[in-house]
């Protein structure tokens, strides 16, 4: 049997949290045998690795032969030494993570003369083009040639052992292609986190899964100038020994954008302790939501008319994609939530934040103003207070001739300079505008699609509204003047995340709310939600809300997010306390302890396709666990699962194609994506 014992992840770009968050459960698995490769960034590696002395020589056994660790070692200080013999520069230390894994990274500007030579080659030996002035392609291209590099002469070197090398996204994609033109001995993984053509097409205005066996691919690449790319996507894709996406909607995606049908689906998982707060996550809701008064009081200043002990905070949170991240479908249907609220008579407040970068120059002086004429008040008051503490504490202390019951007259107590200090603080309350909708000023205000949007819908922070927007065109920081609190503070202190996604892979957002214990709203069109709909029956009772953005139209998506929301305003507080609970006790769902099962899986199913002969008479059992991997988690007591799952990748290929029921469809128990969209 093939013993599993290199693996080489290779990571570049956006994708940084999903590798370095899983780096402790593949460690855990893999030990030194696991080395991450990437390219090297000089500015931030002193900080974040600790170099290695790989030339220094390993231990022998006793007897003087070699060691299982000194022969990987030869095989790895011989390839670097020849590639460093050759002009190639890279760092070769310990990630200063949790688990502490290897990696190898590569200063691609040292092979900078060799690109055109690389490109050349890549022209002859797979037929994509490179343009000159694409820099991140230039990029992939040399860390492509750089990983292969490696890969080909450390596995000449290594022949005892077999090595898996599991590639991310079309930017570290590159080597793949390369190892099978040159029939390197490694098998290889590659896991799209998105397509690059879906992603475009999404943001624009198609009809995008209704369409997407009908794209003409190449010709849509080329329109957006992205065709070079696409084909590095797609080659990777296929030259893969086994292929793999995020989500089951990702998937679909795939097959029809890529031509070629995922394995199966490796799913974005947590490292679920890093949030976790046990018992406190409703005391550390009831401290965060207090700061977020804070913020409100000073923005609404003036107009604050309302009981922050009856108001709700809705919030959703991302890059500003305007359609694929919902936008749109959010503020239209807070503004129906604003009428319905409206049109019942309630007292009660809905403040909708969207957190989202966006072009600007800073903080508005109003939104800055707000936070400090409250402040000022506050300071104010504060002092009066102990001036009235002062003044009452005299009075009681003094003796007075006779032994007594008087206490002074509360009245008496507030002297003049007082009441006009606060007199004036409270003045400069005084507003003729509306509280402001954005807290910056943007670079484009008259042609932003949200701003737009909240005009056309007129959601603007009138006394008469019972839905209330603040749109923050910044991620949060703790230093920000305004709103200063770091992300997970914010997300704690709120009551829903509302994420109605049409392109979403995965979603990490409503992922981190439900650790956190914070209810959220997401779409079927979303990894996540697609994820949560697959694994729980009556999935809003543990606070996972699934908008229907598949079969329904635009606008029952809308009434259906519109009532999502009404529905979670009339809960009582303790229905709300009682929901978190629920939502929390949900979080080791996601944890990578759990989804980094399927990460095991399509390694293991690598090497099977890769060295079949060396698993044919072995009784290889993937389920009888003889291949270590890390234990899961017993499945939690309180979520019903429709199916009795116990890993999320039963509903992929990835175990069925092991067990030998050979290939079968990615969305397994569930009706097809054509079946469900076409209705
Ligand atoms: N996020 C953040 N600060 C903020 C708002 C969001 O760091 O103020 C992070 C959030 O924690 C999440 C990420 O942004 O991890 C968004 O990831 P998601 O998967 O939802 O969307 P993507 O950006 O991958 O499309
Ligand atoms: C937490 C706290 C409670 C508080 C509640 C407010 O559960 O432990 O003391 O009353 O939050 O919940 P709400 O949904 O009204 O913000």
């Amino acid at each position: 049997m093939a013993q599993q014992r290199s693996v080489h992840d290779h990571v570049l770009g956006g994708i940084y949290t999903v590798i370095k968050t899983k780096a402790p459960v593949t460690c855990a698995e893999y030990g030194d045998r696991y080395t991450l490769m990437g390219p090297l960034s000089y500015k931030s590696a002193p900080m974040e690795v600790e170099a290695i002395d790989w030339e220094k020589p390993t231990p022998l056994n006793e007897d003087g032969t070699p060691t299982t660790t000194s022969v990987a070692n030869a095989a790895l200080v011989g390839t670097l030494s020849s590639m460093r013999d050759r002009g190639v520069k890279f760092l070769y230390g310990r990630w200063l993570i949790e688990g502490g894994p290897k990696v190898l990274l590569f200063d691609t500007g040292s092979v900078w003369n060799r690109l055109d030579e690389w490109k050349t080659d890549l022209w002859n030996l797979a037929g994509i083009p490179t343009p000159a002035n694409d820099t991140e392609t230039n990029e992939t291209v040399l860390l492509g040639y750089l990983v292969a590099w490696f890969l080909g002469e450390f596995s000449a070197r290594e022949r005892s052992r077999a090595i898996v090398a599991h590639l991310h996204e079309w930017q570290a994609g590159l080597a793949i292609p390369l190892c099978r033109k040159r029939h390197i001995d490694v098998t290889t993984v590659f896991t799209t986190h998105a397509t690059l053509l879906g992603r475009y097409l999404c943001a624009g205005s198609v009809d995008f899964y209704n369409n997407l066996a009908y794209f003409d691919v190449d010709h849509e690449a080329g329109k957006r100038g992205i065709y070079h790319r696409y084909c590095i996507e797609r080659s990777a894709a296929h030259c893969a020994d086994v292929f793999t996406t995020v989500s089951h909607i990702t998937a679909y995606e795939a097959e029809h954008l890529l031509k070629r049908k995922p394995d199966g689906v490796t799913p974005n998982g947590l490292n679920v302790t890093k949030f976790s707060a046990m018992h406190e996550f409703q005391n550390l809701h009831a401290v965060s939501k207090q700061k977020i008064n804070d913020f409100i009081r000073g923005h609404f200043y003036g107009h604050y008319d309302f009981d922050l002990d009856n108001t709700l905070y809705f919030f959703t949170a991302g890059r500003y994609e305007y359609r694929n991240k919902g936008l749109d479908m959010y503020i239209e249907s807070l503004a129906r939530l604003n009428h319905r609220l409206q049109q019942s008579g309630t007292k009660q407040t809905v403040v909708a934040f969207i957190i989202s970068p966006a072009a600007t120059h800073s903080y508005t002086i109003e939104a800055l103003k707000g936070q400090a004429v409250t402040k000022q008040l506050r300071d104010t008051v504060t002092e009066i207070q102990n001036r009235i503490g002062a003044r009452l504490f005299e009075r009681t202390a003094r003796y007075n001739g006779e032994h007594g019951t008087e206490v002074p007259d509360p009245a008496e107590l507030l002297s003049t300079e007082d009441k006009i200090l606060l007199k004036r603080r409270v003045f400069a309350l005084r507003r003729n505008s509306l509280p402001p909708v954005v807290t910056h000023n943007m670079a484009d205000d008259a042609n932003d699609p949200i701003l737009n949007q909240v005009r056309r819908v007129q959601l603007f922070n009138r006394s008469s509204d019972r839905v209330k927007i603040i749109f923050h065109p910044e991620f949060l920081n703790a230093n920000n003047p305004i709103l200063g609190l770091d992300y997970e503070e914010f997300v704690r202190g709120c009551h829903l995340g509302v994420f109605p996604s049409y392109y979403e892979p995965w979603g990490y957002t409503p992922a981190e709310c439900t650790v956190m214990g914070v209810p959220s709203i997401t779409t079927n069109l979303s990894g996540f939600g697609g994820f949560m709909e697959d694994l729980l029956e009556d999935s809003q009772d543990y606070g996972i809300y699934i908008v229907d953005r598949r079969m329904k139209s635009v606008e029952d998506s809308v009434n259906q997010l519109t009532d999502q929301m009404l529905s979670f305003c009339q809960k009582t507080r303790r229905q709300r306390i009682n929901q978190r609970n629920r939502t929390e006790r949900l979080s080791d769902l996601l944890d990578w302890k759990r989804m980094g099962l399927e990460y095991a899986k399509a390694r293991q199913l690598a090497l099977r396709r890769a060295y079949p002969d060396a698993f044919e008479d072995d009784d290889f059992d993937f389920e009888s666990g003889q291949v270590r991997l890390p234990r899961p988690l017993s499945a939690p007591a309180s979520p019903r699962f429709t199916t009795g799952v116990v890993t999320p990748g039963e509903f992929a290929t990835l175990t069925e194609e092991m067990q030998g029921l050979g290939t079968s469809d990615y969305m397994g128990a569930q009706q097809t994506w054509e079946s469900l969209i076409r209705g």
